[in-house]
């Protein structure tokens, strides 16, 4: 047994027998048995997380808020559709933080897919309203015109890069993009968001992650057939963002207008050289419900 090992039993023991000696003049206990057995191990106290990851927050927020605005404006078609499992999903979601999906699930049934999935992920509980499936998005394993809302947020620009075990393709962000077109319904609904930066530091940077121009992105959005309904920079608040006016630039929920990059730019200026602030192209885009004559 290691020294560690060793001394972390001694903790639990000695907690065991002050924990035992405090029970004697407790008699109204509700919990009678206390046991001290192979699988007691000490753990130091749980800390909590240093800091809020502010980006993930904003677009957690913007996404509940607008997916639960849409499913309660089509309540009559999500009531029959989307929350009975045996009908199959109406949505699907595309490598968003799990803990995003979950919430939403409860107003309407969702596929998970990710390329981190294994081919034989387990799949038990189709009544939790989510079913998970492996694959990539470049190739999406689901019927043309299947459904109704698709989300992915901080995903889509890592699409290709490998980084997560997807196979490698520079134009895997678009490949992704015309998927999600190909298998939404007509005036099929796209939630999603992608970090972005200043035009003049647009890049890939390789294999973590790209950083777009918040035009470049809504330009892969268009050319790949979508409509762009609605759209937001949302940018985390920054220690350095101390003074009133530049709190002002980022609020609680930072607005601008896409064709702001000096905004971005002064927001950057602000962080200094080599401490990039967290910032989010957040985006609701529609499949329009005639397509245009080509
Ligand atoms: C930034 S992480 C999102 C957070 C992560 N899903 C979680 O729950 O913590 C990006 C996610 O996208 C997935 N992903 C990356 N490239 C993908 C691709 N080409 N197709 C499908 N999923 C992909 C990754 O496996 C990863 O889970």
């Amino acid at each position: 047994m290691s020294n560690k090992k060793e001394s972390d039993l001694n903790h639990i023991e000695a907690d065991f027998e002050r924990f035992m000696s405090s029970l004697e003049d407790s008699p109204a206990l509700y919990l009678k048995i206390v046991e001290l057995n192979d699988t007691s191990t000490y753990a130091p106290p749980m800390k909590a997380a240093p800091h809020v990851d502010w980006a993930y927050a904003l677009q957690h927020r913007c996404l509940l808020r607008d997916f639960s605005n849409i499913v309660s404006h089509h309540r009559e078609y999500f009531k029959s559709r989307g929350t009975y499992m045996e009908r199959g999903p109406a949505c699907l979601d595309i490598g968003s933080q799990h803990s995003f999906i979950i919430p939403l699930s409860v107003l309407a049934n969702f596929y998970v897919l990710d390329a981190q999935f294994p081919d034989d992920v387990f799949n038990g509980y189709p009544s939790t309203g989510i079913i998970m499936l492996p694959g990539e998005a470049q190739k999406i394993p689901l019927k043309d015109k299947s459904m109704s809302i698709v989300t992915s947020m901080h995903a889509i620009e890592h699409f290709g890069l490998g980084r997560y075990g997807d196979s490698l393709d520079p134009h895997g962000d678009v490949r992704g993009v015309r998927e999600v077109y190909r298998i939404l319904t007509e005036g099929g609904i796209f939630i999603g968001s992608v970090p972005v930066v200043s035009k003049k530091r647009e890049r890939v940077d390789f294999n973590r992650t790209r950083l777009y121009y918040p035009e470049t992105f809504r330009r892969i959005l268009m050319d790949c057939g979508f409509q762009v309904k609605y759209e937001e920079i949302l940018c985390a608040p920054h220690a350095k963002f101390s003074s009133p006016d530049e709190r002002s630039l980022t609020g609680e929920i930072y607005h601008t207008e896409i064709k702001k990059e000096e905004d971005i730019e002064k927001i950057e200026a602000v962080c200094g050289e080599g401490n990039e602030p967290d910032m989010v192209y957040y985006f609701i885009a529609c499949r329009e419900k005639y397509e245009k004559e080509t």
